[in-house]
């Protein structure tokens, strides 16, 4: 056994049934592992639970702390980690809690959420993690994790059940400020094609050329793997509105340190846009195409 909880006897908490949550759950649940969930719409919740039996749906994530040996939350924002945090009582907790945060949130707000867990006696781990819904459903996705030692053996070994791949990254923020810089390289290639699509529909060249001229450029396989989801609507993995969120926190968190977020900033504007034209809940390299279409009517 790899593990040293033992996953028939270990209590994990999801707080969060959004795509990424719903998938860890599955992950969890296919592995023998007692899942217990909180989510603040709980319809989400129960249903889920009718497609994993055993799954035990909260009220709060408070009462599911309670029963459960660490929580991982996993939901939109800085806003919502911080209110799933203030929802955290200071209550005394017999069996010595492990908050796991593996949303995508801006150092600030993860060190916040440390700073008001602590007062509450709940140990306190960032865990972001790369890969998406699918990664998350079969156990693959890769973790990033940022703790003080003493936590790091419960983080670790939590982490390992939905990961591959867990790397220490030493003590928090540093493991958001790292999340977010590599969303920055991720996320930045469908808005790359956005312009590079329009630049062609511009001059009347055709898109699929852009395709067939990088055959052999090292760059060919980084263009084939969004054109689908460019082109066709696929249900979502990751939304327009994330990359917007994800996109505005490299630039606070750039700020904060006094740094001038150029190329973020632009690349916000063009997720920023494709979600106020309905795009929000939308794959978000459907961005792309929005883009695409919108420049063609000009
Ligand atoms: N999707 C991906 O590929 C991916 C990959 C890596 C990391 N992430 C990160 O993982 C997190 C979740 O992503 P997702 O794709 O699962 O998002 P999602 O499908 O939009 O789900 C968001 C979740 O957050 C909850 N939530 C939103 N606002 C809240 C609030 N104020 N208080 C409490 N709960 C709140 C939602 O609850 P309701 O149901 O009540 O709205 C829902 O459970 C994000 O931080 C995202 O950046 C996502």
């Amino acid at each position: 056994m790899r593990h040293y909880y033992s996953v028939r006897t270990v209590n994990v908490g999801v707080i969060g049934a959004g795509i990424m949550g719903s998938n860890l759950a599955r992950c969890l649940h296919s592995k023998g592992v007692k899942v217990n969930i909180y989510n603040r719409t709980r319809e989400r919740a129960e249903k889920l639970a009718e497609e994993l039996p055993g799954l035990r749906v909260y009220d709060s994530p408070n009462k599911l702390l309670r029963d459960s040996d660490a929580a991982i939350v996993l939901v939109a924002d800085d806003e919502a980690l911080l209110s799933v945090v203030r929802a955290i009582t200071s209550e005394e907790y017999s069996n010595a809690p492990l908050l796991l945060n593996v949303s995508t949130v801006t150092p600030m707000a993860s060190l916040e959420a440390m700073r008001a867990l602590r007062e509450r006696r709940v140990a306190y781990s960032e865990g972001p993690v790369y890969g998406s819904a699918d990664e998350a459903r079969e156990c693959r996705l890769v973790s990033y994790i940022a703790c003080s030692s003493d936590a790091y053996e419960r983080a670790r070994r939590v982490a390992e059940l939905y990961s591959t791949r867990v790397l220490y990254i030493g003590e928090p923020p540093r493991a958001s400020v790292l999340k977010l810089a590599l969303n920055n390289i991720g996320l930045s290639v469908p808005a790359l094609l956005a312009e590079s699509l329009a630049l062609l529909r511009a001059w009347n060249i055709e898109e699929t050329l852009l395709l067939e001229a990088s055959g052999g450029l090292w760059f060919k396989p980084v263009i084939e793997r969004f054109w689908q989801r460019v082109f066709a609507e696929k249900p979502p993995r990751f939304t327009v509105k994330l990359a917007v969120k994800d996109y505005s926190y490299i630039e606070k968190a750039l700020l904060e340190k006094g740094v001038n977020p150029v190329v973020s900033t632009a690349i916000r504007k063009i997720y920023e846009e494709a979600s106020r034209a309905g795009y929000s809940e939308k794959d978000y390299p459907r961005a792309a195409y929005y883009f695409l279409e919108k420049s063609s009517k000009v």
